[in-house]
């Protein structure tokens, strides 16, 4: 029922405004649009479950310039609609980037919600489904010592600790070992498109080492290690096993078919999409707990020890 009563709003809206225009003293025409304006913007929002948010945030921030630029137009201000058109545009390219990374349409985010927050419902508990088994910083670093290939997974945890450098460190002191070094970038790791390359960049790891998820995931089965530095949602494997799940469809990495998953997080909690990451309790998962950077260091140290 609710597309429909959002369609009826639009054209009442629509409808509204042209009487304005043909009339502009009738005040309560404007009053009438401002109200049923208001009640369409809190339906369209309200059901956009938590992993599409940012879409609609970027979606709602390129509105916002189209209004400055309108209001340009209306007061005769050129640096307005200039500034306007920017913002505008450029939120729409980013809106559009984000929905490419999540395998999504757009008309399928904002018209989609209602089924969406359904279907989370349905996908239920966001609580530990299983035992975790975890490593500590020495049995990690054996683990790593032993490997040939490994892959390192930055997701938002990575941002959070600014733990950068310390997966620098890492990487350095596992090639120098011998062992062959690549980073897994996911479209939409962390809170914005290429979040995970600035951070990396910044950290000088060589941007010949970051390699895209279709550049990757067919290779997963051939590393020894993935290590999951503060990433969540974009290894969860309910997007490509679980229907009912709301990321169902997104593209992810493929991280648990390596031999082995080590993932550093805090604790089992859920990422940004609020769901729970079955990845946590497969055989060939070991969770290392701790702060991306203060884990990270202890690893790189009992590493200089092997
Ligand atoms: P998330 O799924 O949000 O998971 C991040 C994980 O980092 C959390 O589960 C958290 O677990 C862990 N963490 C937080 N602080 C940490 C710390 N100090 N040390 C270690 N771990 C820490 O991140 P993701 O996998 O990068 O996925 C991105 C999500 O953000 C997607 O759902 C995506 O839709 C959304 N999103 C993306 C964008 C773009 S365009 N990139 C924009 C907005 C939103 P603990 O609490 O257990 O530590």
């Amino acid at each position: 029922m609710q597309n429909p009563i959002n369609v009826l709003l639009l054209l009442t809206v629509i409808v509204a405004g042209v009487m304005f225009v043909i009339d502009p003293t009738r005040v309560d025409i404007l009053l009438g649009i401002l109200t049923v304006s208001l009640i369409l913007g809190v339906l369209l929002v309200l059901p956009i479950g938590g992993a599409d948010m940012p879409v609609a945030i970027s979606l709602l921030n390129s509105y916002s310039g189209l209004a400055a630029s309108m209001t340009g137009f209306v007061l005769q201000n050129n640096m307005l609609i200039i500034a306007g058109a920017l913002v505008g545009a450029s939120g729409i390219i980013l809106t559009l980037i984000m929905c490419r990374g999540m395998n999504r349409s757009l008309m399928n985010v904002v018209l989609g919600g209602w089924e969406n927050a359904g279907q989370e419902a349905a996908s239920g508990s966001s609580a530990p489904q299983g035992d975790a088994k975890s490593v500590d910083a020495e049995e990690a670093a054996m683990i790593f010592d032993s490997a040939q290939n490994v892959v390192i997974i930055p997701g938002y945890g990575m941002a959070v600790a600014q733990a950068q450098h310390a997966v620098r460190d890492l990487a350095n002191i596992l090639e120098k070992k011998g062992i062959n070094v690549r980073f897994a970038i996911h479209p939409v790791a962390g809170r914005m498109p290429g979040h995970m390359n600035v951070l990396l960049a910044e950290a000088q790891v060589p941007y010949d080492k970051l390699f895209a998820l279709e550049d990757i995931n067919d290779d997963f089965k051939n590393v020894d290690v993935a290590f999951i530095v503060g990433a969540n949602d974009v290894v969860n494997p309910a997007a490509r096993n679980d229907k009912s799940s709301p990321i169902y469809g997104m593209p992810i990495l493929n991280a648990d078919y390596a031999k082995t998953v080590i993932i550093n997080k805090r604790s089992l909690n859920v990422g940004y999409a609020g769901i729970q990451n079955e990845l946590f309790f497969y055989p060939n998962t070991l969770m290392y707990f701790g702060d991306a950077k203060e884990a990270i260091n202890k690893l790189v140290n009992e590493l200089k020890e092997l």
